[in-house]
């Protein structure tokens, strides 16, 4: 594959979006690779530029296109190709096909296998001056990508797809229209994976999916596949993203309470704290019914690490409505919460069938409220670690500081600590003892480490997100 000149096709891949879209260009990547084309970091060597995109909420659309604006002047410069993959490729297909003059190809997340081809087409149109695009957007039922392996980059974690699409159809959410249809891949393919993972030197496993614990296949549900993933040898901790609250029977709850090596963190999203507006939202569970399972996952253990996702002005949401939401972050204190500002995503039920009346100003204040209501709880939920000693896995240098070194514990907290305390390698257990906490980071003193010598660097608070 090459530009005419007989030098070989370099390929740039830019990801936006969820872990999905993290986890779809390690895929790329793979089916990439094995057609001979070549993959660079560097941008401005780039033959071919493709962004992964996300299309969850309006500034995940503004993000692209400003990003999309900045290669104008690199392509007016060199022959380039720009390619748009993902949610956003899928969703705004029309739009990006008729406006977007800089875009040369599209692809959405059930088409990449056409990849190769539409890439090698797009370069040839340009090579013969052709102003048309490569384009490939049929949604898949079948497609899980079972045989590629993706490329991963070295590191901690791994992510696995286990099924991919949402049948949900919450009101506000995009994703069912650029995923497509629920569907799970095979448990043999996942395990062989998961080993193959292992054998590679990661640490972690992180099994994905829209809808994560509603995978099937055959008699194989989410709680068999998660036990049994855990269950081989070299994998330390296992997580999972992003469940739904409805698909939690007993088998599942007992899987991440009693099994050692599965995390005891579950990502809980509640949305709203409001009947009439979770009925709106389709969610298909009251507040009561949300909290049973709450509280039963406490009656089980009560340290488990809760966190959710909440939409604040919602279409019609009343004050009075917004204050359930408030007062449902009171009751369940998570550990961290992303509060998103609800944003109209044309095609969705709530696009077609309810108006987006809630000001602009009323959302961003309702966001908030509720962030800094969150920021207090997720500080005090905090320090109840401190004196306490965690298991910490190893990822690496700190963010604000190559002295020190960051981790995540068990319940998926942050922890950070000097690095004079113990060396440490990413993908090491390391016995971290608490002894300050913010909203968003453990501080601590790595076992072996002299008394008082970490400093508290500051660090944004990154778990809890407006936008
Ligand atoms: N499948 C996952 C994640 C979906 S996207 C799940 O169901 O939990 C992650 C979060 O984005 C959602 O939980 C929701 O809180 C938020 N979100 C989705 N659509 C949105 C919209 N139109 N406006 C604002 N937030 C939205
Ligand atoms: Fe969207 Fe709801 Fe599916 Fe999550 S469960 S991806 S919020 S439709
Ligand atoms: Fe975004 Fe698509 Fe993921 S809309 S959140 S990239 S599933």
């Amino acid at each position: 594959m090459s530009l005419g000149s007989g030098v070989p096709c370099q390929v740039h891949i830019e990801t936006f979006g969820c872990q999905m879209n993290e986890y779809d260009s390690e895929l790329v990547r793979s089916l990439l690779k094995r057609e001979g084309f070549l993959l660079t970091e560097d941008r401005e060597r780039a033959d071919v530029i493709l962004m992964n995109t996300c299309a969850i909420r309006e500034n995940a659309h503004t993000k692209v296109y400003t990003h999309l604006s900045g290669l104008k002047t690199l392509k007016k410069s060199r022959p380039l190709v720009v390619g748009i993959l993902g949610c956003m490729a899928q969703n705004l297909k029309a739009e990006l096909t008729k406006q977007e003059p800089l875009v040369d190809l599209l692809a959405g997340p059930d088409s990449y296998r056409q990849l190769p081809a539409l890439i090698r087409s797009a370069v040839h149109a340009q090579e013969q001056g052709e102003r048309v695009k490569a384009l490939a957007v049929d949604l898949s039922e079948y497609e899980t990508y079972d045989d590629i392996v993706p490329a991963r980059v070295p590191g901690v974690n791994a992510w696995i797809a286990v099924m991919r699409g949402c049948d949900n159809f919450c009101s506000f959410c995009v994703v069912p229209y650029t995923r497509g249809r629920e569907r799970s891949r095979e448990p043999e393919g996942i395990l062989e994976e998961a080993r193959r993972i292992a054998s590679e030197g990661f640490k972690q496993v992180t099994l994905l999916g829209q809808n994560v614990n509603s995978y099937c296949s055959g008699d194989w549900d989410f709680a068999r596949l998660l036990t049994a993933v855990a269950d081989i040898p070299g994998i330390e901790r296992v997580r999972f993203t992003s469940p739904h609250p409805k698909d939690f029977p007993p088998s599942l709850l007992e899987a991440v309470v009693f099994h050692p090596k599965i995390c005891k963190h579950i990502h809980l999203p509640a949305q709203s704290g409001n009947d009439r507006i979770l009925g709106l939202m389709n969610r298909t569970y009251t507040r009561q019914e949300y909290m049973a399972l709450v509280d039963r996952i406490r009656s089980m253990n009560p340290h488990i690490v809760l966190t959710t996702d909440i939409i604040a002005g919602f279409s019609s949401e009343t004050e009075a409505e917004f204050g359930d939401t408030y007062r449902l972050l009171e009751e369940v204190r998570y550990h961290s919460a992303f509060i998103f500002l609800y944003s109209e995503r044309t095609n969705t039920i709530a696009a077609r069938k309810y108006a987006d009346d809630i000001p602009h100003e009323v959302k961003s204040r309702r966001v908030t409220a509720l962030v800094e209501l969150q920021r207090r709880i997720s500080t005090e939920r905090n320090r109840e670690y401190l004196g306490k000693t965690l298991p910490v896995l190893v990822e690496g240098d700190a963010k604000k500081s190559a002295l020190q070194a960051m981790g995540k514990s068990d319940g998926n907290i942050t922890v950070i600590w000097d690095k004079s305390d113990v060396a440490c390698v990413p993908g090491q257990m390391v016995a971290c003892s608490i002894y300050d906490a913010s909203a968003s980071t453990l501080y601590a003193r790595a076992e072996g480490g002299s008394e008082g010598s970490s400093t508290k660097s500051e660090q944004s608070c990154t778990n809890i997100v407006q936008s």
